[in-house]
């Protein structure tokens, strides 16, 4: 099997992210990194664990949304890689709409953003559909690929999720959106893409509200 390892894409706290070729195809390959502050031991069962838990997710995500293949994982390496999906994060994609451009588009790019916002929102309905929570749901992790959003990085998800990780889900967009892309019109885009999509969305969306009433009431100074 051979592997080209080229540029890195990210290097985040957690993980290095390379650019690569494997036969024919671009691949990404994301590495665990050593945490030097953790038991040498430790840090090793760590890093294994969350690849196997990061791989293990994107998998289970496949069956519902689009998401990159998984090619090959070396928990010794403690690497994935999987295919590269070639597209801006929806991020940078979002940012640049919405960036200086709202004189210049007739609808100053609110279609788009409306079209983006329902796909996130409809794939989360999908992803809580079938039990699975994202877990880190930013718009840094999604890709717009082919008009689709797919969906990456389920590092922290998990399956089996109930009405509280699902509503957790939705409340990490909100504050992904707030603090990202303030302004626009994104998170309630989401919510109406997850409210067409979801079975139970009424019952989610409900929940995130009881999730910031109980936040509002821990917020108060005790008397
Ligand atoms: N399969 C992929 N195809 C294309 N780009 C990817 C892929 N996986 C990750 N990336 C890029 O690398 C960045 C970091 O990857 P991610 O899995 O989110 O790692 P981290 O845990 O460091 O956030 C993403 O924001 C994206 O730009
Ligand atoms: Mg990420």
């Amino acid at each position: 099997m051979e592997v080209t390892r080229g540029d890195v894409i990210r290097r985040g706290s957690e993980a290095v992210v390379h650019a690569g070729t494997w036969e024919d195809m671009k691949v990404v390959i994301k590495t665990r990194i050593s945490k030097g502050y953790r038991h040498p031991s430790i840090d090793l069962q760590l890093r294994s664990e969350r690849t196997r838990h990061e791989a293990r997710m994107l998998r289970a995500a496949r069956d519902h949304v689009w998401t990159p293949r998984i090619i090959d994982i070396d928990l010794k390496e403690h690497t994935i890689m999987m295919e590269m999906i070639e597209g801006p994060v929806v991020r940078d994609l979002v940012l640049e709409i919405t960036d200086g451009n709202l004189d210049v588009r007739p609808d100053g790019g609110r279609d788009q953003i409306s079209a983006i916002g329902r796909s996130i929102g409809a794939g989360l309905a999908k992803l809580h559909a079938g039990g699975l929570a994202h877990g880190d749901p930013t718009t840094s992790n999604m890709i717009y690929h082919d008009g689709e959003v797919w969906f990456i990085d389920l590092s922290l998800g998990s399956r089996g999720a109930d009405i509280e990780e699902k509503a957790v889900d939705l409340r990490l967009l909100r504050e992904a959106v707030e603090s990202t892309h303030p302004g626009t019109t994104l998170f309630d885009d989401a919510i109406d893409g997850y409210l067409s999509t979801s079975p139970d969305g009424d019952a989610v969306v409900e929940h995130i509200e009881r999730i910031d009433s109980r936040g509002r009431y821990r917020r108060r100074p005790a008397v």
